[in-house]
Formats: structure tokens, C-alpha cells, sequence
């Protein structure tokens, strides 16, 4: 990652370069446990299944998740990138289904306090990556720390995890007030998780937008549910997404769905005039 703004800004547009745009989403949620993770994992594994190529980026920058979840070895991760021994096609590995997995590191507490610059450089480092990709998915940590809010500002798409429970709903709320508040990000697809029906979800949802339509001017659409799933927990202990273990179960059913309403939505064809993940391929 290199520090020199125009050395980096010129190798980037030759990276860059007739590739195509990427959609990027950004997987938040208001606490920890309400199913990121999972939610990132199954979809992009469901994403991948689906003929996309999918891009899956660790933001737990410090206590990486993904690789352990998915039984993936990683020689280098995002440390290596930021202190600017390895780029960032050097610390990706290949995980099911093709899916590139941009790894997060375990127990460095300095990754967990970067700065916003250092962030930057980080987002900037993707328009150097060359390997296909139609969308990736940044699976971020709980809350609102500053990687959150950079890595989701940089995003096109913004995925809130919501489950039925006082502090994922009250915190919800606090983390769409939050990021709405600059005016960065205006619009909120929400997914229900460990609900009991789809009925469920809806409830969860219009419960949402009962106090956003009241305090915040953004949008809040649902996107859909994830049913409560033992098999959820099961595939996580052994290592595998969902999908690779039953592709037949309810839960891998609503990722399929998600999956392809997802493929739907448009691509980013234009910058959006502030930085954001594979800006060289807009421009
Ligand atoms: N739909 C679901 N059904 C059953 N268990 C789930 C579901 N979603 C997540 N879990 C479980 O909840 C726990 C927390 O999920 P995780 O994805 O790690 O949350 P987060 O990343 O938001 O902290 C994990 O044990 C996971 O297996
Ligand atoms: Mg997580």
C-alpha cells in the first residue's frame, strides 16, 4: 500500500482499467451475534452458486472471522497490505465456489485502531485487484466503529442484519441514524435474521420503520428473512457455509432468494464523487 497519493493514483488507473463495475455491499448489523457473519458467508456462497463472482472482504480487521469459519487457510492478510509488504492480490485466497475471501488478521489490536487515512489506502488497494468480480460483500464488525462507517461509506449498498431482539432493534436504529447523519448513505436494505416465519421478518421490519419514518429521512426497504436454522449453527461448527452442507434447508432457500434479488439490483455505472472500493473501474 503506498503511501504517495499520486504514485498510488496512477498505478490504480492501470489496474483499474476495462474492468468492469463492481457492486459492493456492506454488511452491518447493531450488535454483535444478530448474524453478519452468516449472513455474508451463505449469501456469498448463494451469490457465487448463481454464476456471480463474488468478492468476500473481512472487516473484522483485527480478529478475522471468515477464514476460520470457512476452514481457510490464509498465509497473508490485511495487516501485510497495510504495512505494505504484500498488495492486496497477494494476501487473497480462494475459497468455495471461486469465491475470493480478502482476510482479516488475528489479534493485532493496532488493525483495530487505524486511522481514516489508513482506511483509505486500504479501499483504494481494491482498484488493484485483478481478479473478476461482480460484486464483493464486506462483512463488517458490530456497531459503528470508524472502519464501519469508512468501508461502508465507500460501499454502494448498505445491508443491515436486524433480529428480534431490544438491543439488535434499538441499536439498528442508532447505527442507520449514525450513518445517515452526513448524508453518505441514504438508503437501508434490511434482512430479518433468525426469524420464526416470514411473517416474522415483516414484523420485525415495520417495527424498524416505525421509528425511522418518525426521526430520519432515509429509505428503508426489506430485502427479506432468514428463519432461525439449527443447521445455521451446525455448518458453522464444521467449518462450511450453509449451502456447501444443505442446499435444500429453508435458511439455504432464503439465501438463494436473497441471492437473486440481489443479481437485480443495478450495477454502479458512474463514481459517486467521494472515494468508494473499485473507484478506477468507474472512471
Ligand atoms: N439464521 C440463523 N439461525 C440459527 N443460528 C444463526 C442464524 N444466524 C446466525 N446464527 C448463529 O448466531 C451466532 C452469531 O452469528 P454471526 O454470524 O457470527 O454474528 P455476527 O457476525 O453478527 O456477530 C453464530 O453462532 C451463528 O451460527
Ligand atoms: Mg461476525
Amino acid at each position: 500500500m503506498s503511501n504517495n497519493p499520486a504514485m498510488q493514483h496512477s498505478s490504480l488507473r492501470q489496474e483499474g482499467r476495462n474492468l468492469p463495475p463492481v457492486q459492493t455491499l456492506s454488511v452491518v448489523s447493531g450488535k454483535g451475534g444478530d448474524g453478519r457473519t452468516t449472513v455474508a458467508i451463505n449469501l456469498a456462497m448463494s451469490l457465487a452458486q448463481q454464476t456471480a463472482q463474488v468478492v468476500l472482504f473481512d472487516g473484522n480487521l483485527s480478529m478475522g472471522t471468515i477464514d476460520t469459519a470457512l476452514n481457510i487457510k490464509q498465509k497473508f492478510n490485511i495487516a501485510d497490505l497495510v504495512a505494505d509488504e504484500k498488495d492486496i492480490n497477494e494476501i487473497c485466497v480462494t475459497g468455495p465456489y471461486g469465491i475470493t475471501l480478502v482476510p482479516g488478521c488475528h489479534g493485532n489490536p493496532e488493525m483495530s485502531q487505524l486511522s481514516q487515512i489508513q482506511h483509505q489506502g486500504i479501499i483504494n488497494s481494491f482498484s488493484q485487484l485483478r481478479t473478476a468480480a461482480d460484486i464483493m460483500l464486506i462483512d463488517n464488525e458490530a456497531g459503528i466503529s470508524r472502519s464501519v462507517l469508512d468501508f461502508t461509506y465507500a460501499a454502494r449498498e448498505v445491508l443491515l442484519v436486524v433480529c428480534d431482539e431490544p438491543a439488535s432493534m434499538q441499536n439498528s436504529f442508532a447505527t442507520i441514524k449514525t450513518l445517515s447523519s452526513n448524508k453518505e448513505c441514504c438508503r437501508f436494505r434490511v434482512v430479518a435474521n433468525k426469524v420464526d416465519s416470514s411473517q416474522h421478518g415483516l414484523e420485525i421490519y415495520s417495527e424498524l420503520c416505525r421509528q425511522t419514518d418518525r426521526y430520519l429521512d432515509v429509505l428503508v426497504e426489506y430485502c427479506g428473512c432468514i428463519p432461525f436454522d439449527e443447521e445455521i449453527t451446525e455448518a458453522s461448527r464444521a467449518g462450511k457455509a450453509l449451502t456447501e452442507t444443505n442446499s435444500g434447508s429453508r435458511s439455504s432457500r432464503s439465501f438463494q432468494r436473497l441471492a437473486e434479488k440481489i443479481m437485480k439490483w443495478p450495477k454502479p455505472d458512474s463514481a459517486q464523487g467521494h472515494p468508494e472500493f473499485f473507484l478506477e473501474r468507474l472512471i
